[in-house]
């Protein structure tokens, strides 16, 4: 009797089985089959009333039929599952064929591109580039560039003071000459530049600005002269402003140099003719320069005796300018986007 249910169970299951087309249904069918009041579950507890030596061959019969559904279920599961998943990617699929949409990509900022141009040919000269900090201390910012408190040089610069008179926000890239010759405990050659920001009290005009950038170089080893000087300044200018570029040098002051000069450039724009970039004198000042004052290589742990050299200092924010044909020094720190144009058009022309 008992095992004629199990026979009808396991027939009707493989009926069942036949109709089973999805996943809703074949869960549905285990529920029937193996939930709490299930077909099989319901033949597991007549064993109960099985007399003991029969218990074996009826518990056997019931796994059998067991065994039929978890195989069934377990097969159907993975199909279902699969198709469900490849379903899911086909309807996800990606196609790689379509155009892409076009990224506004940015543009490199014409100062921050300077900058990288003038490194360039310096590194290929043997310089290393070096940086500064932007906090500096009085001490390095003027008395060791033999600058003393209260000496009327300090004037021309409207130096930010941050803390008392000892803190400052730099003035001008030349304390890190200081900083290198210090580094450099009396060893040569010395050959640095040294871009960075340097910062100064101005009102801001087309030409002025509280913030702008400088380019500081330092050389130091035996017997330099102006002469290296001129020589070095000519090579980044003919790089910058094209090989007939010719460099001149006039006498100005500062502190730290002696003698100190101004490097001008014959004017690329009109070559001597006259124009309103080289205000009709054919010459383009483009730095501040010099050889390195005796005290300062004193302070700074060289020996005049026996060493000397150069140093310069070049507005950033001014090449860029002349070279970009850009008469506004605030386009640079203004969200202007006119800026890259211009670097994108003379990009053009000088490639051209
Ligand atoms: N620091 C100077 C300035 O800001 C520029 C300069 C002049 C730098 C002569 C130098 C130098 O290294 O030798 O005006």
């Amino acid at each position: 009797m008992k095992y004629e249910q199990v026979e009808e169970v396991k027939k009707l299951l493989e009926k069942d089985m036949d109709t089973i087309s999805n996943m809703d249904e074949l869960n549905e069918l285990k529920v029937k089959y193996l939930g709490k009041k299930g077909l099989i579950t319901n033949l597991n507890q007549l064993i109960k009333e099985i007399p003991n030596e029969e218990k074996k061959e009826f518990g056997g019969s019931v796994n059998e039929v067991r065994s039929v559904f978890t195989e069934f279920y377990e097969n159907r599961k993975n199909a279902y599952e699969e198709e469900i998943l490849n379903k899911k990617l086909a309807s996800e699929a990606i196609d790689i064929s379509l155009p892409a949409t076009k990224v506004a990509s940015g543009a490199p900022s014409i100062l921050e591109k300077l900058v990288e141009e003038v490194e360039e040919v310096f590194m290929s000269m043997g310089y290393d580039v070096v940086d500064g900090p932007e906090i500096e201390l009085d001490k390095y910012n003027f008395e060791m560039l033999n600058i003393p408190k209260g000496h009327p040089a300090r004037d021309a610069q409207d130096t930010f003071y941050i803390e008392g008179e000892e803190v400052l926000l730099r003035s001008q890239t030349s304390p890190v000459q200081v900083r290198t010759m210090l580094k450099g405990k009396g060893e040569v050659p010395i050959r640095v530049i040294c871009p960075g920001k340097t910062y100064r009290r101005d009102d801001d005009d087309a030409t002025h600005s509280h913030q702008f950038m400088q380019i500081e170089g330092l050389l130091v080893d035996k017997n330099i002269s102006l002469s290296d000087l001129k020589g070095t300044i000519d090579v980044l200018v003919k790089k910058l402003f094209g090989p007939e570029t010719e460099t001149r040098l006039h006498p100005s002051y500062y502190q730290f140099t002696e003698p100190s000069v101004e490097a001008d450039i014959s004017c690329f724009n009109c070559h001597g003719a006259g124009c309103n970039i080289c205000k009709n004198t054919g010459w383009i000042t483009v730095a501040g320069a010099g050889v390195v004052h005796p005290n300062v290589l004193k302070m700074g742990g060289y020996d005049p005796e026996k060493w000397s050299g150069f140093a310069f200092g070049f507005g950033s924010e001014r090449l860029a300018m002349l070279k970009y044909g850009i008469n506004d020094c605030r386009v640079f720190y203004n969200t202007d986007l006119r800026e890259e144009k211009v670097f994108d058009r003379k990009e053009k022309d000088l490639n051209d």
